[in-house]
């Protein structure tokens, strides 16, 4: 597929005005909110129920302003608008991208179609199969083979038929039926596989193979595995000598847009749940893939979740580009990676219920935005992708903050909090939640204003040790708040994250939905397969690093 040469970014007028204007400017945050007191109001957006407070960022209002000419020039708005209509924007697959049509609102109109297909039609007919399976699981009506209800829900899937599984269940836990829990393998390191089912009932297990190509090396083979697991075991105890597929029937079902390999695998095709290739797997968590969730959490929870995805959709569609919290974070990142050297981007939750939301968004982002060619074909003309990292606060704080305070680079930070805590604890008379917010608001603060020499003198800090206590302050970040993480307040999140990946790729002329970088390490580790099993010829073959590193592993093992 070849697509039209699309202009360098670098050369455009807004790309040279900002770089003049990052000369000037010497970013001040103390000054800055002296100077104005209405600072924080200036460049606080509302989206939905998030409130982002972007006033301790390094930017004035006419960096905004350049920014905003940026968005321009790569026409943010206008390929915005042809994702949500369907257009094959992911050129090098030749495919639209429609991760938005998975939370638009049944009846929506007017309807949409794309390629001939009535989208909203087919995702209101996989969601009404996706909930009435989880209605008959929750109720007890779906069982396992020996009649016992289901209590854990296995999900087996890997990259988006994981991540974001794992991150909302993990995120929503308090939401879940009483007596049903879900848990979530992914790694070929069989250990994962092994630990996770070693306590489980089979009588009571049901696996979700979870795959959109349904040919991942990884979760085909944990699925198999899991597959000799429970019929071992229900032999093992008694609990059912009939027919091998009749178990698997009732403790398996799959989700895929593949559903031939489904049934290839031995899945009833009756139990599986589809999606399409417009959803790409790190977009996924909101279709079929979300399965486990709508299990577990229940279908009016998984609703609440598509209606705050939906919530943020029509906000980036419709909110002007100066109050636009996606175009404007987007545009941020752009800033730092692009004009201040920025490789790393620390988003610190500062709710332990998002422990996984980092590694979700790192997916996301990297998976994304980690390309060094444009959708033209040509090469990048500026830095692309940073690294996404971070930890729940306060662990993060006893941690690696040290760097972020007073290490030599700039690491913007976004941190995330909400006013009321899932389990409201009192330490005496302290409210421990309190106490936690209290360490957010204070690291924004730190961040932003530092200590200068002089106040740190001013404490009686012996001369020598005072450079090594002083803050510069400047060190830009984002704080996001909503009144509590909901179902709802999760979708938000997640679609926010999304669009702010779209905003980066396209400023950067990326096609953010495909992930070519990932397909090498998996065809060489499938043509590693006989020197790694002992073929001596096929080892002979390799170079002499790996030749030696695999031969280190065929000396030494034992089991
Ligand atoms: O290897 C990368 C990737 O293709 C991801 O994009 C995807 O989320 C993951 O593998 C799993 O793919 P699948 O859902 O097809 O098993």
């Amino acid at each position: 597929m070849s697509a039209p040469q699309i202009p360098d970014i670098t050369s455009t007028d807004p790309w040279k005005e900002l770089e003049q204007h990052k000369a000037e400017l010497a970013p001040d945050l103390r000054t800055w909110f002296n100077e104005d007191p209405d600072r924080a109001e200036e460049f606080t957006v509302q989206a939905g129920d998030l409130v982002a407070d972007l006033s301790k960022n390094l930017l004035t209002p006419r960096t905004r302003e350049l920014l905003l000419q940026l968005a321009d020039a790569a026409d943010v708005e206008g390929r915005r608008d042809s994702m949500f209509a369907g257009e094959h924007i992911n050129v090098t697959e030749d495919r639209a991208v429609l991760h938005t049509a998975l939370r638009r609102p049944e009846g929506s109109e007017p309807s949409l179609r794309v390629d001939g297909q009535d989208i909203d039609e087919d995702v209101h007919e996989v969601l009404a199969k996706v909930y009435d399976f989880a209605d008959r699981v929750r109720s007890g009506e779906w069982t396992g083979i020996t009649g016992r209800p289901i209590e854990t829900v296995v999900n087996i899937g890997i990259g988006g038929s994981d991540l974001g599984p794992v991150m909302a269940y993990e995120a929503l836990k308090t939401f879940a039926q009483d007596g049903l829990t879900a848990r979530f393998i992914s790694n070929i390191d069989p250990t994962d596989a092994a630990e996770t089912v070693a306590d489980l009932d089979p009588e009571t297990t049901l696996f979700i193979v979870a795959s959109k190509t349904f040919g991942t090396l990884e979760t085909l083979t944990n699925a198999r595995v899991c597959r000799t697991w429970l019929l071992d075991r229900l032999k093992e105890s008694g609990a059912h000598e009939g027919s091998d597929n009749e178990a698997v029937a009732k403790h398996f079902v799959a989700v895929s847009t593949a559903l031939d390999k489904v049934e290839a695998f031995g899945i009833d095709p009756e139990n599986a749940f589809g999606f399409w290739n417009w959803v790409g797997g790190r977009y996924s968590v909101d279709s079929a893939i979300g399965t486990s969730l709508a299990i577990v959490l229940g279908p009016d929870a998984f609703e609440e979740f598509l209606a705050g995805f939906h919530a943020m959709d029509e906000h980036f569609r419709t909110a002007p580009a100066e109050k636009n919290l996606p175009i404007l974070m987007g545009l941020l990142n752009v800033w730092y990676v692009n004009f201040f050297d920025a490789s790393s981007h620390a988003v610190l939750p500062y709710d332990q219920h998002l422990h996984r939301f980092p590694a979700y968004l790192q997916q996301l982002t990297m998976e994304s935005n980690g390309k060094s060619v444009r959708w033209d074909g040509t090469p990048v003309t500026t830095q692309t992708g940073e690294i996404f990292w971070g930890e729940p606060g306060t662990n993060g704080q006893h941690a690696f903050y040290q760097l972020i305070h007073q290490g030599t680079r700039v690491i913007p930070a976004d941190f995330i909090a909400f006013a009321n805590p899932s389990h409201p604890v009192k330490d005496g008379d302290t409210d421990v939640h309190e106490l936690f917010l209290a360490n957010f608001f204070a690291q924004t603060k730190a961040l932003a204003f530092g200590k200068t020499a002089d106040e740190v003198r001013a404490e009686g800090t012996d001369e020598a040790v005072v450079p090594a206590r002083v803050f510069s302050g400047n060190r830009p970040t984002t704080s996001i708040m909503a009144p509590e993480l909901t179902p709802s307040v999760l979708g938000q999140l997640i679609a926010l994250y999304e669009h702010i990946t779209f905003v980066q790729g396209t400023i950067w002329g990326i096609d953010s939905f495909d992930q070519w970088g990932v397909e090498l390490g998996k065809q060489l580790a499938k043509d590693l397969a006989p020197a790694v099993g002992g073929d001596t010829a096929a080892l002979d073959q390799e170079d002499s690093s790996t030749k030696g590193l695999i031969s280190y592993y065929l000396d030494r093992r034992t089991r």
